[in-house]
């Protein structure tokens, strides 16, 4: 079956349908795959059965695999380039990373070199009799750049903002540790995507400290104001999970949050992968 693409009805996002991800697929096959990919910023599988492995290789066709710091605690076995996203507690301890990202935000965005992209394959998903939970949002940076107004592109094209771990507002504070393993970055707040040349935002609430060259009160205001302006519902598409479901985004023109709408019992278990990045232009 040949490889069909369907984009969403929302700003960004598209089903590919005719792929099984357990087989090998042909070069064809994957340009077209890694060209919606770069096109609508998240794509996703329905129905896949894939082993650990599988979910790995496929990984790597995008880039290097990044492993992250959660892998070395939360990996699964036998495959340390997969983290376990969960709320689970089995045998009375958590089985996964279970603080998911409930803020806006773009994975690793105060590292040097942010990932390229993170994929999440679905093995639960939480339902209160028969109601769907846990959905992720995700909200497109390229389309929210396109509706500025000319004046704010102009202040603020060609800018670097500063992403400060030691300052960063979180529900949780970082750690010493953390801090340390992740000093000062500066990164363009309009990214260029680095394979389509589209222009987005890059800009997050919580880890944006400052911007260069302009005062930190008015940065600040211009912080808040581009933040919230990404995540205008024009922008959003909201993904409600399926089991099976293999989904990835891009972490250039995309960012994302996961719902937190639900608790234990419901369980919710992902294995996440993510593929590395170029030094965001
Ligand atoms: C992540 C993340 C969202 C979710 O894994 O980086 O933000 O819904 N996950 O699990
Ligand atoms: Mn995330």
């Amino acid at each position: 079956m040949p490889i069909q693409i369907i984009p969403t009805d929302a700003a960004l996002g598209a089903e590919i349908r005719g792929a099984d991800l357990a087989q090998p697929l042909d070069d064809a096959d994957f340009a077209a795959i890694e060209r919606a990919y770069n096109d609508y910023g998240v794509i996703f599988f329905r129905d896949q059965r894939i082993t650990p492995p599988q979910q790995v290789a496929f990984t790597r066709r995008f880039g290097e695999i990044e492993f992250n710091i959660f892998g070395e605690r939360w990996s699964v076995p036998g495959s340390p380039e997969i983290v376990v996203v969960s709320n689970a507690i089995e045998e009375g301890r958590p089985i996964g990373v279970r603080r998911a990202g409930e803020n806006w935000h773009s994975d690793m965005c105060y590292t040097a070199r942010p990932p390229r992209g993170t994929m999440l394959y679905a093995l639960e998903i939480p339902d209160l009799c028969g109601l769907t939970l846990g959905d992720t949002e995700f909200a497109s940076a390229a389309a929210a750049w396109d509706a500025l107004p000319d004046k704010l592109r102009q202040r603020i094209d060609g800018r670097r903002a500063v992403f400060d771990f030691a300052g960063r507002k979180r529900a949780f504070p970082p750690t010493q540790t953390e801090i340390d393993r992740n000093p000062p970055v500066t990164h363009p707040i309009v990214r260029s995507h680095p394979f389509t040349g589209r222009k987005c935002l890059y800009v997050m609430r919580d880890d944006c400290t400052g911007i260069e060259g302009i005062a930190a009160e008015e940065a600040e205001a211009l912080v808040a104001a581009l933040a919230d302006h990404i995540v205008k519902p024009a922008f959003i598409y909201r993904h409600q999970w399926r089991q099976g479901d293999l989904l990835m985004w891009d972490n250039c023109t995309v960012q994302h949050r996961a719902i937190q709408d639900y608790d234990l019992p419901q369980r919710r278990l992902m294995y996440r992968t993510t593929m590395g990045g170029a030094v965001p232009m």
